[in-house]
C-alpha cells in the first residue's frame, strides 16, 4: 500500500544513508522524472548533488531559463547549465535522415555530459529519474517501441561510466511521480508537462535542422502551448506540439507575395503512447492558434492540423 508521506520520508532517509558524504551527479532535462528525482535527492543531501542541464539548442522556448528559475533560483539546486547549441547544430548540419539525426543528438548528448562530469571531482553516484515503466521496458529490449525507433533518453548513458546508480523513483508509476513532485512543491506547470522526446525539436524540424528553423519552430510551438493552457485544454490532451515542414508555399501579405514555411499542429490523445488518436480540438480554438501563429511568427505563412491517428501514423513526424 503506497503512501506518499511515507514514501518521501523513507526515500530521503535512504538516500542519506546510501550517499553518506559522497557526491551525486544528475542529468536534469526539465522533464517530470529527472526533475522530481533531483528535487528529492536535493532534499536529502543538498549541495552534495550537482545537476547538469544541457541546452542542445533543440529545446522549447525559454526552457533553460525556466529550469534554472525553478530549480536553481527557487530551489537553490546546484545546476550546471551547459550551452551546447552550436555543437549540436554544427553536428546536425545537412543531416536529414531521422535516425541519423537521433544518433547524432544522442551521441553528442553523452559526450557533452561526460565532459562536464569529468570536470567534477569525487562524484561517486549517478542519479537518474528512472521510473517503473522504464525498468520494465529496458527488460524487454526487443519490444516494438525499442526497435521501431532508436529511443534515446538520459537512460542511454554509457555503461563504462564508473558511477554507482541512484534511482529513487524506480518503483513508481508516472502518476505517483507527479504526486511526489507536487508534494515537494514543484510548480504545476513543471509537473503536468507532456512528454518531450530526447532529440527534441531535432525530430520536429523535418529534414535538415538549423538555427533559423529551430527559432521559428520555438515561437510557433510556444503559442500553441500557451493557447492550450489558456483554453484549459493542455491537460485534456496527451501531447501537443508544432512540426516544421521543409516545404515552402506561396502566401500573401499586404501587396506582397510571400514564400515561407508550412507548419503542422499536432495533438494526440493516448493512454500508453503505443496507439493514439488525434485530438478533436474545437474549431474556434484552432482558429485562434492559427491567427496568432500566422500573424506573429515570421517565417510561417501556412498552418495545417494533423488528423492522423497512430497507427498507421506515429505521434511524432520523424
Ligand atoms: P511515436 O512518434 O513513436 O512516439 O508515436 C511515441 C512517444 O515516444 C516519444 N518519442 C521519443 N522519445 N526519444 C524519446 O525520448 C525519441 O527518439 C523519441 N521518439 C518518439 C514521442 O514524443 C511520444 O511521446
Amino acid at each position: 500500500n503506497w503512501s506518499m508521506g511515507n514514501y518521501i520520508e523513507e526515500t530521503i532517509k535512504n538516500i542519506k544513508e546510501t550517499v553518506g558524504d559522497k557526491k551525486v551527479l544528475l542529468g536534469l532535462s526539465g522533464g517530470v522524472d529527472s526533475s522530481v528525482a533531483a528535487t528529492l535527492i536535493h532534499r536529502a543531501i543538498g549541495d552534495q548533488l550537482t545537476c547538469i542541464f544541457v541546452d542542445t539548442g533543440l529545446l522549447r522556448k525559454d526552457e533553460a531559463k525556466k529550469v534554472m528559475e525553478v530549480y536553481g533560483q527557487n530551489f537553490h539546486m546546484n545546476i550546471k547549465c551547459v550551452d551546447a547549441e552550436e555543437r549540436f547544430l554544427s553536428k546536425l548540419a545537412g543531416v536529414s535522415e531521422p535516425e541519423a539525426k537521433r544518433k547524432i543528438i544522442g551521441k553528442e548528448f553523452v559526450e557533452v555530459f561526460n565532459e562536464e562530469a569529468g570536470k567534477l571531482t569525487d562524484v561517486e553516484f549517478l542519479a537518474q529519474g528512472t521510473i517503473y515503466p522504464d525498468v520494465i521496458e529496458s527488460q524487454s529490449v526487443k519490444g516494438p517501441s525499442m526497435t521501431i525507433k532508436s529511443h534515446h533518453n538520459v537512460g542511454g548513458l554509457p555503461k563504462e561510466m564508473k558511477f554507482k546508480l541512484l534511482e529513487p523513483l524506480r518503483e513508481l508509476f508516472k502518476d505517483e511521480v507527479r504526486k511526489v513532485g507536487r508534494e515537494l512543491g514543484i510548480p504545476d506547470h513543471m509537473i503536468d508537462r507532456h512528454p518531450f522526446p530526447g532529440p527534441g525539436l531535432g525530430i520536429r524540424i523535418l529534414g535538415a535542422v538549423d538555427k533559423e528553423k529551430a527559432d521559428i519552430l520555438r515561437e510557433a510551438d510556444d503559442i500553441f502551448i500557451e493557447e492550450l493552457r489558456k483554453a484549459d485544454l493542455y491537460n485534456k490532451v496527451s501531447q501537443a506540439f508544432v512540426v516544421l515542414l521543409p516545404v515552402k508555399s506561396v502566401g500573401v501579405m499586404g501587396d506582397e507575395r510571400t514564400y515561407e514555411y508550412t507548419a503542422v499542429l499536432r495533438s494526440a490523445n493516448t493512454i500508453d503512447f503505443m496507439t493514439a488518436t488525434w485530438s478533436h480540438l474545437p474549431f474556434d480554438f484552432l482558429e485562434r492558434v492559427s491567427n496568432r501563429i500566422l500573424n506573429e511568427v515570421k517565417g510561417i505563412n501556412r498552418l495545417t492540423y494533423d488528423i492522423s491517428s497512430k497507427p498507421p501514423a506515429t505521434i511524432e513526424w520523424e
